[in-house]
């Protein structure tokens, strides 16, 4: 198979120039806050987007799969822009030979991390014997890591839900964890929850299993040298400093998504920053000439793009008019900055209503 060549960081990309980038060091870890792997969410675009609002926390991709690494287009599931970093690849498998090489092609491409999805519960990927259903199998998950801690110099971590099904009993994910831990792996992202394997669609099992937090805060208790990062339901500044007080991390998902200006304050309330915070306009601009750029290098629809920042201007005045008119798919064959220009544009419906006592 011909060898694919991998991006360099000024083909795709430096920060824009409009846009703080404050040169520290950190002594955070690195797992302090991230955003979560979410298929068809998490995409190269959307992790270029937060890392605009962000500079330090942590972004996942979606979940990729063995296959679709060993006998897929490379390419399309791992370019990234350098920008991106630190940025981890979730892959999603079962066979511990093809995971090593899929993390070795990992490693290639210059990601900064390998995550092994054992948290999933969709049937798709229970019928591919991975995701969620790998808990009940931690010596073959002990061996993938192995497999993979062997070929790659990267981090390589889990994440993993808190139970089966209705078994709720501590001692299934304490074993889990230990025997993950013995072959190498040393930081656990605990999706705070039971996956239902049966009955539940994977938006279900994002809502009804009950969170139980304090059992990641037990694992902690049990295991004080292993990085626990602590996963589902968090949504605010508080709840995730309340949590950062008792484990090592948070991973935030959907609130991430749909209020994307939350990470906005992420740099100076949790990596201690004190610059500038970036500001909504010179984020829009700064996506709008990346949206150029993926244009002209790879003839990206910019509507592909803008569909992750929609939630960018919520409960700001005019943000229903400026939510519609990047999502308007009949404005497609404009230029983005002309789209930017029309939702900037005071609708004269919107103006009303706000003048109404
Ligand atoms: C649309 C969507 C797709 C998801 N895809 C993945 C995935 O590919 N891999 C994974 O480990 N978790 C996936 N998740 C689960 C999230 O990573 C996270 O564990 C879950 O949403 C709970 O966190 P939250 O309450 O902060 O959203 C997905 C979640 C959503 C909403």
């Amino acid at each position: 198979m011909a060898k694919r060549r991998k991006p360099n960081s000024l083909e795709y990309g430096s920060p824009p120039a409009c846009l703080p980038v404050p040169e520290v060091s950190l002594s955070c870890s690195p797992w302090r806050l991230s955003v979560a792997p979410m298929m068809e969410w998490t995409d190269r675009h959307c992790r270029y987007f937060h890392r605009l609002l962000t500079r330090h926390a942590l972004l996942y991709t979606e979940m990729v799969t063995t296959g679709a690494l060993l006998h897929g287009d490379v390419a399309r599931h791992l370019r990234f822009d350098a920008l991106e970093h630190p940025v981890a690849l979730q892959l999603g498998g079962s066979e511990p030979a093809e995971l090593a090489q899929a993390a070795q092609i990992g490693q290639r491409w210059g990601y900064d991390e390998i995550n092994l999805n054992c948290g999933c519960p969709s049937e798709r990927v229970q019928r591919g014997a991975f995701g969620a259903c790998l808990m009940r199998e931690p010596q073959l998950v002990a061996d993938c890591v192995k497999a993979m801690v062997d070929a790659v110099q990267l981090p390589v971590t889990v994440k993993h839900r808190i139970g089966i099904d209705q078994d709720e009993s501590y001692a299934f994910v304490r074993d889990f964890v230990g025997t993950v831990a013995d072959a190498g792996c040393r930081v656990f992202i605990v999706h705070a929850r039971n996956a239902w394997l049966q009955g539940l669609s994977p938006k279900e099992n994002r809502e009804i299993p009950p969170l139980r937090h304090e059992v990641a805060q037990r694992l902690k208790q049990d295991f004080p040298g292993l990085c626990i990062v602590v996963n589902g339901g968090l949504k605010t500044n508080a709840t995730i400093a309340a949590q950062l007080a008792l484990l090592d991390g948070v991973m935030v998902g959907r609130e991430a998504y749909h209020n994307p200006w939350l990470l906005a304050s992420w740099d100076g309330a949790f990596f201690g920053l004190s610059g500038p915070a970036p500001e909504r306009d010179a984020v829009e601009r700064a996506m709008v000439g990346y949206m150029q750029r993926e244009a002209q290098a790879h003839g990206t629809p910019w509507a592909t793009i803008a569909r992750h920042m929609l939630g960018l201007r919520s409960g700001l005045p005019g943000a229903r008019h400026w939510r519609r008119t990047w999502s308007d798919h009949r404005l497609r064959h404009l230029a983005p900055q002309e789209v930017m220009a029309r939702a900037h544009a005071a609708p004269v419906r919107e103006a009303a209503d706000a003048l109404a006592p």
